[in-house]
């Protein structure tokens, strides 16, 4: 079971920067990475549908021998990881916006997030940005958008400014000093956001920190690899590659690009 793959899924290529961090920190593990790019963006669809979707990747995940599931998704965590916990037996990881720590250290009161429409009106995100609300204000905008032109290859546009500034000057206005990162996709705007926001704002993401729980998980229930082989790591998406093999170009990794139907 230990040298069964690691499985990871996110609604394109934005869970990459998940991958990124796991395949780092874990060098000895396996992995199989699903973009479910056909059905992005998520985080404008209803509940119902991104579980539809959050249950039809960690099928294939199983079937493919997966001993644990990553959700690289907070879109996707925030709405069906409670269910997937539920259905299925294996350890399943999920990546949400980290509210606390922003919530902990600001001075100004006052800390932005930047996160789709279906992590805001989730009620798991409810349930953790209430907890703060009674003490500094959370300034939550929805980054309509932003997923569509990271999947289109316009990570780096005129498009992309003119959104950035748009959702972000007005976070400024209301002196945030922590902006939380609240979807993969967005860990690849870290320079542009740091540029627009200036060096007194901190920029959360828990990529990293997702890699670590992932490592605890495994480390819990005796799953971690320790043949020192040549791991293996294999990407799965239903649209086309171009996007996601020019994201993954500086990777010194070696891994094989797919495509399938799922
Ligand atoms: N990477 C997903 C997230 O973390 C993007 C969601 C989407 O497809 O809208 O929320």
């Amino acid at each position: 079971m230990n040298t069964q793959p690691i499985g990871i899924f996110d609604s394109g290529i934005g869970g990459t920067s998940i991958w990124k961090e796991i395949t780092s920190l874990l060098p000895y593990e396996n992995t199989i990475y699903l973009a479910d790019s056909k059905n992005a963006p998520y985080g404008e669809k209803s509940a119902e549908k991104i579980i539809e979707f959050s249950v039809k990747n960690t099928e294939l995940l199983l079937e493919k021998g997966c001993k644990i599931i990553v959700v690289a998704c907070n879109t996707a965590t925030t709405n069906a990881i409670e269910i997937l916990r539920s259905k299925y037996d294996v350890p399943f990881i999920g990546i949400e916006p980290a509210i606390k720590p922003a919530a902990l250290q600001t001075l100004t009161n006052s800390i932005g997030i930047l996160a789709t429409k279906g992590t805001l009106s989730s009620s798991l995100f409810s349930k953790t940005s209430e907890k703060f609300t009674s003490t500094i204000k959370i300034i939550e905008q929805e980054g309509k958008g932003i997923v569509t032109l990271i999947e289109s290859d316009k990570l780096v546009s005129v498009e992309m400014t003119l959104l950035l500034h748009k959702y972000l000057n007005p976070m400024l206005e209301q002196r945030i000093d922590h902006l939380v990162l609240g979807c993969t996709h967005y860990s690849y705007l870290f320079q542009q956001i740091q540029k627009i926001v200036g060096e007194n704002v901190q920029i959360i993401d828990s990529g990293l920190a997702t890699a670590k729980q992932t490592n605890t998980i495994l480390e819990k229930n005796n799953l971690k690899n320790f043949t020192s082989d040549a791991s293996k790591h294999q990407f799965y998406i239903n649209s086309e590659k171009d996007v996601l093999e020019s994201i993954l170009k500086e990777v010194s990794l070696e891994y094989t690009v797919n495509k399938l139907d799922f």
